[in-house]
């Protein structure tokens, strides 16, 4: 287990036994539980587990151990007398509390609002909560809670929603709408980097396994290819691109993202002046100490792209027109396989509202959504919370994605030709 996983665990984990502190020792007045301007303290951590937004959202089908501490808490609270003020009937009073009548009840909302379970959402809101609190304006603090807070933010970054939506909706003002939506990019992006980073080299062997199981091939550690997310720019009709080089692993995990590149730039372009391929060429990530050999070759690690780039010893590439029947056809099988993950991440993404449609937003903030939905959607795999992922793939889309034919035109190393003529009689049939 990396320690990623298990810094998830341990933080829901004290998030669960949190709730449970809560539940045994009950706050002396169950009425301040529903009064949200009371949870900007930060001495109230147990009662924002349980908050009215993440009430108003739940339901009978989100995760077991939520619902049921949940009804726990609820039938203690029904055994006080709270009349008018039972937390049932006096959501009106929580800003967050207004997404709707038509939400409330739908046991699809988290995922729908949020693109992540009731559990992910806590236990998202327990990472972040110290950080989304702090550097409200000097002078005029937000006195939001902090699952507000990520509800204003992941609500733009999973529907796409305009700010005077979000601001209809969570029952606050434009500006605190952006404010909240630019400090969870923020916090994401600066302090949660790490969860889109590069594997250390002890992690790269669990990777370049499952890819072998997948396709026979050793010491693959990771698909790379570019997309380019569209930005809208006010009024006019001046729209721009961001090219964004993505790597992913088998379970379509991100391994490197690099967005921030004009979308004019080629691939290729991309990755040369990418850090990743620095890192590479100077041995810094992905260099193998001891090689796989594979018929008398040695095969260092590798990344597999497609045919807007040129063949590398650690960049393989499919062959061009390869003979049905040929080892060259099941390596280029094999390659298809790999891709797919990588599409996956690519369509993935795009199940965030924000990316899914021209960004709109200026360059800086477009290249903050980008890399916010990829932590996210990071954390969510790590967290086997699928709400947001696109498992299901189309042939056509499959191959109107698959650029073979240009990798005839694209420099072919001499060494790099040799690996993948070794590899190839590994690939699978
Ligand atoms: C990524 O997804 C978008 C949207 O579905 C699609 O247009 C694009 O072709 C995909 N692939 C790449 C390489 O961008
Ligand atoms: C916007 O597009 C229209 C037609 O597509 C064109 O006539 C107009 O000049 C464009 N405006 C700007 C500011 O680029
Ligand atoms: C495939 O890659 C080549 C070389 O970079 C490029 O010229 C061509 O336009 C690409 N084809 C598609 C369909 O993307």
């Amino acid at each position: 287990m990396n320690s990623r996983v298990l810094a998830g665990l341990i933080s829901s984990l004290i998030s669960q036994i949190l709730i449970l502190i809560f539940l045994i020792f009950p706050p002396p007045n169950p009425l301040s539980i529903t009064n949200p301007s009371s949870f900007s303290s930060s001495g109230q951590i147990f009662q924002q587990s349980i908050s009215p937004l993440l009430r108003h959202f739940l339901s009978a089908a989100d995760t077991a151990a939520v619902a049921s501490l949940l009804s726990i808490s609820r039938k203690r609270k029904r055994a006080h007398p709270t009349g008018p003020d039972d937390p049932d009937n006096d959501d009106d009073s929580n800003p967050a509390s207004r997404l709707g009548p038509a939400v409330s009840r739908n046991p699809e909302s988290f995922s729908r609002f949020f693109r992540m379970k009731a559990s992910t959402f806590e236990w998202l809101c327990g990472l972040l909560e110290p950080l989304l609190d702090c550097r409200d304006p000097v002078g005029s603090p937000l006195n939001l809670a902090p699952e507000t807070r990520l509800g204003i933010g992941l609500f733009r970054l999973a529907t796409g929603a305009d700010y005077a939506e979000i601001s209809t909706r969570f029952g606050v003002s434009e500006a605190v709408s952006e404010f909240c939506v630019r400090r969870l990019c923020r916090v994401l992006c600066t302090n949660y980097r790490f969860w889109v980073g590069f594997p250390t080299h002890s992690e790269l062997d669990s990777v370049s396994t499952r890819f072998e199981t997948l396709t026979g091939l050793p010491n693959c550690c990771g698909v790379i290819s570019c997309t380019r997310f569209n930005l809208k720019r006010g009024n006019n009709n001046n729209s721009d691109s961001i090219a964004t080089q993505i790597v992913v692993d088998s379970s379509s995990r991100i391994l490197s993202i690099v967005a921030g590149f004009r979308g004019n730039k080629n691939d290729l372009q991309i990755l040369k002046s990418s850090t990743l391929y620095e890192d590479i060429e100077n041995g810094v990530i992905l260099n193998s100490e001891r090689p796989v050999i594979v018929n008398g070759v040695d095969v260092p690690r590798y990344l597999i792209g497609n045919g807007e780039y040129d063949l590398l010893p650690w960049l393989l590439l499919p062959f061009v027109d390869p003979q049905i029947g040929s080892v060259e056809e099941n390596f280029n099988n094999a390659h298809r396989l790999t891709y797919v993950c990588w599409l996956k991440a690519n369509a993935s993404l795009r199940n965030w509202g924000v990316l899914n449609r021209p960004i709109e937003a200026d360059y800086k903030m477009g290249v903050a959504c980008i890399g916010s939905c990829s932590i996210l959607h990071n954390m969510l795999i790590t967290r086997e919370d699928y709400s947001a992922f696109c498992d299901e793939f189309d042939d056509r889309i499959l191959d109107s994605n698959l650029n073979v034919s240009g990798s005839e035109g694209g420099l072919i190393g001499e060494k790099a030709s040799v690996i993948r003529k070794a590899l190839a009689t590994r690939a699978k049939k």
